[in-house]
């Protein structure tokens, strides 16, 4: 089908805990269509955070495959995974995974630099989206000068400002007041409606607030 955008089949993620495995992703299949907003849910521990990670191609899964714009993944080098990475993806990292040398816009700045932008280019594009998750008066502060909130707010930015085909966001409004939070998903509702796919983890409790296609996870396993 042409449509479909994100092809997971039987994907497997196993970790090794001494001579314990333990099945983080356990045999999941599904399809995303272009221009959805899939929300991932499930306990703590239930393997989103892992999952989201494979399908934004941060981490190699054990077995299966995945498939993004028709491309399959596993045949790509490193060096192409990561150009795919930083030219059709947006990463939100639940724990913002920033670099405290950097201030917020230098952090934004980072995927477009890597992926070959010039520096004005980048600082303008990194200016807007900082802007955007209303960050304005904050460009020059480090992640140290931020709250948890802000470098949230700054990992979404950093997601955001190369405007990728595909946005994951793990947990993108977990430390975040209710303005805020609505903020961040009147945005992302934004980006939705304007074509781009979005894959969200959140926590189950508000899940029928946006989204309407929802994957649950427990133990690992779609229930
Ligand atoms: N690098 C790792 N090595 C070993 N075990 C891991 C690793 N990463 C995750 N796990 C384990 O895999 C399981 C799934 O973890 P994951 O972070 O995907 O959960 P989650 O659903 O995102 O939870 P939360 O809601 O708390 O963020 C957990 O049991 C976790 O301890
Ligand atoms: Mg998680």
């Amino acid at each position: 089908m042409k449509n479909i955008i994100i092809e997971v089949k039987n994907l497997t993620k196993k970790f090794k805990n001494g001579d314990a495995e333990l099945l983080a992703v356990n045999n999941v299949s599904f399809d995303i269509k272009k221009g959805e907003f899939i929300r991932i849910i499930g306990k703590s521990g239930s393997g989103k955070s892992t999952l989201l990670y494979q399908l934004g191609l941060l981490d190699k899964p054990t077995s299966g495959s995945i498939k993004i714009s028709g491309v399959d993944t596993k045949l790509l080098n490193d060096k192409q995974r990561t150009e795919f990475r930083l030219t059709k993806l947006g990463y939100v990292f639940q724990d913002y995974a920033l670099m405290p040398s950097l201030n917020a816009q230098e952090n934004v700045m980072i995927p477009l630099l890597m992926g070959g932008n010039s520096t004005s280019f980048s600082k303008k594009q990194a200016q807007d989206a900082l802007d955007k998750v209303g960050l304005k008066t904050k460009f020059n502060n480090y992640p140290s000068q931020l709250s948890g909130g802000e470098q949230q707010r700054v990992s979404i930015a950093r997601a955001i400002c190369n405007n990728p085909e595909i946005v994951f966001a793990d947990e993108p409004t977990a430390n975040l007041d209710t303005e805020t939070t609505t903020l961040i998903l009147n945005l992302i509702n934004t980006l939705n409606k304007s074509g781009q796919t979005i894959v969200m983890v959140t926590h189950e409790a508000d899940y029928t607030k946006s989204a309407k296609c929802v994957i649950k996870l427990s133990d690992g396993k779609i229930v």
